[in-house]
């Protein structure tokens, strides 16, 4: 399943997911794992990106993660266009990461890829729920004012490499908690 934040969702128009390869679908059926992968967004505010209500034929299911913070009228809309049994409320203020997580594992979701942006990915290390680190370094020197690829309040997370690919000089890596 895809874990994303709403940020993302909302900037780069995130949509349900389509169904995949053939294999993929073996694989996960084998598993017990959703044949189309669940995409999850987490909005403390409750706010479904649109293009993510929309419900699609052989696409996976939509989830929204949020907490109690959102408030009742904005939780309540969130279940009109969800669907009640889709929005997953952890946490007071912010969403609780841990309890998060663990939600979606009782709903067997057990493989999470996060797909970031700079804040889920910042709380998901702060709440050290980060498991391995997937990032990608161009060939490019860029100056200007950029984004990190996290962001919010300092955090440090040691993490050991356990794979670099290069190709036509892009670097893949691989790193992991230790
Ligand atoms: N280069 C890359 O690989 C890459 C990858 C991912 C994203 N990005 C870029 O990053 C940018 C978005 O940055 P961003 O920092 O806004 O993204 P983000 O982390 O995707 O979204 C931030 C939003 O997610 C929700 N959120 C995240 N963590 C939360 C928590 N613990 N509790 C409650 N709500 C939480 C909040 O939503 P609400 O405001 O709804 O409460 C918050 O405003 C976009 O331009 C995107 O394209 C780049």
């Amino acid at each position: 399943m895809i874990l994303v934040g709403a940020g993302t969702a909302r900037s780069e128009g995130y949509r349900r997911t389509p169904a995949r390869s053939a294999g993929f679908r073996e694989r996960a059926a084998a598993e017990g794992r959703p044949v189309c992968p669940v995409t999850a967004v987490v909005s403390g505010a409750a706010q479904v990106p649109p293009l993510l209500a929309a419900d699609e034929p052989d696409h996976g299911d939509a989830l929204l993660v949020t907490c109690a913070g959102a408030g009742t009228d904005a939780l309540d809309r969130a279940r009109r266009v969800l669907g009640p049994d889709r929005v997953v409320v952890v946490g007071g203020d912010t969403v609780d990461l841990p309890a998060a997580v663990d939600a979606l594992h009782a709903r067997g979701l057990s493989r999470i890829l996060c797909e970031g942006g700079p804040r889920l990915l910042r709380d998901v290390a702060a709440a050290d729920t980060l498991d391995e680190l997937c990032l990608t370094v161009v060939p490019l020197l860029s100056a200007g004012v950029q984004q990190r690829v996290t962001s919010g309040a300092g955090v440090d997370r040691t993490l050991v490499p356990r794979l670099v690919v290069e190709r036509d000089g892009t670097l893949l890596h691989r790193w992991m908690r230790p």
